[in-house]
């Protein structure tokens, strides 16, 4: 299906079994993707998203045909409020008995405001479970990127179909967001991407690179996970924000954008 015909009101295949179930706000300019990861009789949602997008993530994870009594586990892979803040209304509606919650311990200590005392415990630190949620037919295995932004912060690898969820990674700022990055041959040589020689109109690279200088603390933290996610060989990228990057070159390509990226964070104040 071409890109521009894609309808954001309805979830949306990324690949086998893994569903965005985002909200899309045009007026918004830092999008929020949530997924949904169905395996049998079994889901997972990752990043959920904010308390006001519930709703909207819902009626999608609904709408791909999962009962929320069906979701076994919420992946969080920090604790930001666009991320988590639709915490507690997964565990209102969502009755599995096996339901958790899973991230690192340095997020649980901030997660456990969003869950009532009395629940704690269904927050499980990953190292507990070897770092990595078996499934019936697929591994989500979990790899700590530090510091990208949040000290816990890490990224959730699918072996099935080699996606890879990226929390901030490889986030942007979208003015003009489609779900999908859809790069011109052109922009793998240019270098006037404010000014694009194509005419083009809007060019989501120096959105893409300012996201990570704003948001990243330092280029150390950055060009470090860069080399992580280099070596898990992921196919797909999908990131929290910003756009899945899913085709060979454009993953090259922004792979080696953030690896030399300067003035990250901290390096970056005058
Ligand atoms: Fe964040
Ligand atoms: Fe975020």
């Amino acid at each position: 299906m071409p890109l521009g015909n894609l309808n954001y009101d309805h979830p949306i295949r990324v690949a086998e079994g893994i569903y965005w179930v985002g909200v899309h706000e045009p007026e918004e300019k830092l999008h929020c993707n949530a997924y949904l990861v169905v395996d049998g009789e079994q889901a997972v949602v990752i990043d959920s998203g904010s308390r006001p997008s519930f709703a909207g993530v819902m009626m999608k994870i609904l709408e791909v045909g999962v009962h929320p009594d069906q979701i076994t586990g919420l992946i969080y892979q920090h604790y930001d409020p666009d991320l988590c803040g639709s915490i507690p209304n997964f565990l209102d509606l969502c009755g599995h008995p096996g339901l958790r919650i899973y991230s690192f311990a340095s997020n649980n200590i901030f997660l456990q405001h969003y869950v009532e005392r009395s629940r704690h415990s269904l927050l499980v630190d990953l190292e507990s479970v070897g770092e990595r949620l078996t499934l019936q037919t697929r591994s989500l295995q979990t790899v700590p990127t530090p510091y990208t932004h949040a000290a816990g912060s890490f990224v959730t690898f699918d072996d099935l179909t080699r996606t890879l969820f990226t929390g901030d990674l490889f986030g942007s700022f979208s003015s003009q967001w489609n779900l999908f990055l859809d790069l011109n041959e052109e922009c793998f040589t240019c270098t006037e991407y404010r000014n694009c020689p194509r005419h083009a109109g809007y060019c989501p690279i120096p959105e893409f690179l300012e996201f990570h200088r704003r948001v990243m603390p330092c280029n150390k933290a950055l060009h470090r996970a860069v080399d992580i996610v280099k070596g898990l060989a992921a196919e797909i990228l999908a990131p929290q924000h910003g756009s899945v990057i899913r085709r060979t070159k454009d993953l090259a390509f922004c792979l080696a954008q953030l690896g030399k990226l300067q003035d990250v964070g901290v390096d970056g104040l005058k």
